[in-house]
């Protein structure tokens, strides 16, 4: 059969992971999974409670409203102004969307269409590469670099090749995505990066948009700056939030678009076409989480931070060096010297077969992917110690 808007998207190398790791386990092999970035820790007891309440009452169980409820877009408002003193106006730059990944894909709808372009950083988790295709447009790749191996500033070279990129289109760019702290590769940046985004989009009327997906999870005390920090950031940037990874609420679906009221009032429109919003009870549970858990996302980034110790701590200990990251729920672990022969897609094949840990093949995230791969802090001390010990008798040729 033929397809439309498909036949670009490149195969999906996760799927290959995935199955080798079903397989080993249909085999009764104890797999330590670290392939995908699917939080493990619940979500707060007191969203789960008022989710339940909320459930039982029959008013909750009609169409929502498609933007989000009031107090939700107010609660994200007031998140915004306790993280980061910026103050937002809920009814015209707040939106609710049904997690980062529909708003972002939505929004290439309503920002591009066929002929355009937008720079994208690469390699990327994955829907920033294919939603501008979706929307007809073109991509023109930016390189983000390694930021535990590159010698210099990961933010100074991904915003010079942003400027190169953005100099050399045949097509002017309409849009840049972002997102730091960045999926796969961890990078972060400051808000000297922030602003100098925001000089050049102002200069050039581009549009930023960018995926705030790790917003609460900065390590060692340092705190990954908002985009609309930046004085005039309004006028030309949105971000998305979410409260997938911030309160581990992955399922729930339920994520924000906030910034430029013109860019909020488009996507809102195209969502009151495509959708009737997240189901109620979940986003008055939502309310709650924001309003009354507020300092989840640090108890979560508690556990993450010990996560990431345990896990580099163990392979720098069996040979695999990698420099920690600054923040994310990631680590972009180069492949090791004596095994960099192997494409990240056999190395992480061979790690799932020979040490049953699975990873993820660097190339699945785009051009400049392969060589790495990527672990999810989605595993305990204890599961990590036990990858550890795999790795250790696998990785033969590391010592
Ligand atoms: C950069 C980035 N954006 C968005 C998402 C997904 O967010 P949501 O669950 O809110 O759709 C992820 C999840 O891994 C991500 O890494």
């Amino acid at each position: 059969m033929e397809f439309r808007r498909i036949n670009g998207l490149p195969p999906y190398v996760f799927a290959a992971i995935n199955a080798r790791k079903a397989a080993a386990r249909a085999e009764g092999r104890d797999v330590v999974d670290f392939g995908f970035g699917n939080p493990d820790l619940p979500s707060p007891l007191i969203a789960v409670e008022k989710l339940a309440e909320a459930a039982h009452n029959p008013k909750n169980h009609r169409y929502s409203a498609s933007r989000g409820l009031p107090n939700l877009r107010q609660a994200m408002a007031t998140r915004y102004k306790n993280l980061f003193d910026v103050d937002l106006d809920y009814e015209t730059e707040v939106v609710t969307t049904i997690g980062a990944k529909e708003g972002l894909t939505h929004l290439m709808w309503v920002l591009l269409g066929p002929g355009d372009t937008a720079l994208v950083p690469t390699p990327s988790y994955p829907i920033h590469l294919a939603g501008p295709g979706f929307a007809g447009a073109t991509v023109i790749p930016v390189p983000m670099e390694d930021p535990g191996t590159f010698v210099g500033d990961v933010g100074d070279a991904f915003f010079e090749s942003l400027v190169a990129a953005y100099d050399g289109a045949a097509v002017r760019p309409r849009v840049i995505i972002c997102s730091f702290p960045h999926n796969p590769t961890s990078a972060c940046v400051d808000i000297s990066f922030m602003t100098r985004l925001v000089e050049f989009a102002l200069e050039r009327e581009v549009i930023v948009c960018h995926d705030f997906a790790y917003a609460d999870m900065g390590f060692d005390g340092y705190r990954p700056p908002s985009i609309l920090q930046v004085p005039r950031a309004k006028e030309c940037c949105v971000e998305l939030y979410t409260l997938t990874k911030s309160f581990s609420m992955a399922g729930w679906r339920v994520g924000f678009m906030v910034g430029n009221a013109e860019v909020v009032a488009a996507l809102t429109k195209i969502k009151s076409y495509l959708d009737y919003g997240t189901f109620q009870p979940v986003q008055i549970a939502a309310i709650v989480a924001m309003n009354e858990a507020s300092h989840y996302p640090d108890e979560l980034l508690t556990i993450y931070q010990s996560r990431r110790d345990t896990l580099l701590e163990g392979l720098n200990r069996i040979g695999w060096n990698i420099t920690p990251p600054r923040g994310s729920m990631f680590v972009w672990a180069p492949i090791p010297e004596p095994y960099r022969e192997m494409s990240s897609l056999e190395f992480s094949t061979f790690l799932v077969d020979e040490a049953d840990v699975a990873t993820s093949p660097g190339v699945g995230f785009g051009e400049g992917g392969d060589g790495h791969v990527r672990f999810a802090l989605i595993e305990n001390e204890e599961r990590t110690h036990q990858a550890i010990r795999q790795l250790k008798r696998t990785l033969t040729r590391l010592n």
